[in-house]
């Protein structure tokens, strides 16, 4: 089994190069290209191809994979809305994904957010560094006996669920599928969620039913000096009317790993650039906005358990053998 890894960052390459002893049989062969229809070439005698969250792989780009004979395509994520599966399906090509590598990685991060938008951590940090000691903007509110909304209680969901119930907030929920595990929990429909949480936390994936489920109605519809947090995907959020709802004075603090603009973006260094794009911009100029960059997976663990079941993933099908990893059926 040859693998051509796309878009390797020193950090891919230390996990899978520390790993791979584990799975004899398996060879990787690392490339800093983007996988697209003109770098697909470059999978040319390998049988899979692995690639992360931000690789557009639209029904072009899977068939030119399988022109190159392509079997396997391994997502080193969770999230596979950037795959045109009926392509793959079509090509016979077999899409794997790592699901639930590690959600308190993602929902340690979303608090992380909470706390530093919340409590004007970002703002702080500059202030002391210039022997700024002074308070004034800094005020924050607390976070115990609020309520927190959580929306999509999957396994991050329910991950963010239990800190946010350590915190001594009240916790109310809504998804089609009430987890049962969480007895702590109060499933509400959407729009009374909305309206009764003073933090709004995003943990459902992105459909066509939850695209822009966050725009000027539904935000008219939340508390004044609502928290909102996405870790989620970009999409779920209408960036213009989140924007215009800041601009209302709707929310007390803004945290988000995943926006609409990040595609062109994410995980590249861009520091000495002139970017073209505005909408990512205006939201910085808000003092009570914290962005990162995609960044809720990224601790020490996620990165090893999402090598060991990518890994694991290309021996089972090496093998012949499925798993529940697989997202072509
Ligand atoms: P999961 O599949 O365990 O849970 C998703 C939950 O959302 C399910 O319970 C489902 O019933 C619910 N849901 C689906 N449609 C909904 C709707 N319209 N309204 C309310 N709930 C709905 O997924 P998991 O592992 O918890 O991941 C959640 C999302 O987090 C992923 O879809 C991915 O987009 C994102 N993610 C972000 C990462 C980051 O680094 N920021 C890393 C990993 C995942």
């Amino acid at each position: 089994m040859k693998i051509l890894f796309y878009d390797t960052k020193e950090y891919d390459r230390e996990y899978f190069e520390k790993h791979l002893p584990e799975y004899p049989g398996i060879e990787i062969e690392f490339t800093k290209a983007e996988l697209q229809v003109r770098t697909a070439a470059l999978a040319k005698d390998c049988d899979a191809v692995c690639t992360f969250v931000n690789a557009d792989m639209n029904s072009d780009v899977v068939r030119s994979l399988a022109a190159e004979g392509i079997r396997l395509i391994l997502l080193r994520c969770a999230g596979f809305n950037q795959v045109d599966l009926d392509a793959a399906k079509e090509c016979g090509i077999t899409v794997m994904r790592v699901p639930g590598y590690s959600p308190e990685a993602v929902a340690e991060h979303a608090m992380a957010l909470v706390l530093t938008a919340c409590r004007r951590i970002h703002k702080a940090y500059n202030r002391v560094r210039e022997n700024d000691f002074s308070l004034p903007g800094l005020t924050g509110v607390n976070l115990y006996q609020k309520t927190a909304g959580i929306i999509g209680t999957g396994k991050i969901g329910a991950a963010m669920a239990r800190i946010c119930h350590g915190f001594g907030m009240n916790v109310i929920a809504f998804d089609m599928y009430p987890n049962r595990e969480l007895d702590f929990v109060s499933y509400v429909p959407l729009d009374e969620l909305l309206a009764q949480s003073d933090l709004i936390s995003l943990h459902c994936p992105l459909t066509e039913a939850t695209h822009h489920m966050i725009n000027l109605e539904t935000i008219e519809k939340m508390k004044d000096g609502v928290i909102l947090v996405n870790t989620s995907r970009g999409g779920l959020i209408k960036t213009d009317d989140l924007i215009e709802g800041n601009r209302r004075h709707k929310f007390f603090a803004i945290g988000l790993d995943v926006y609409e603009e990040e595609k062109n973006y994410v995980y590249e260094d861009y520091s000495s650039a002139i970017l073209s794009h505005s909408t990512t911009a205006r939201l910085l100029s808000f003092p009570n906005v914290v962005i990162t960059s995609h960044q809720g997976f990224f601790t020490q663990e996620a990165l090893t358990a999402i090598c060991r079941t990518t890994l694991e993933n290309a021996e089972c099908f090496a093998n012949g053998e499925m798993n529940g990893n697989v997202v072509t059926q």
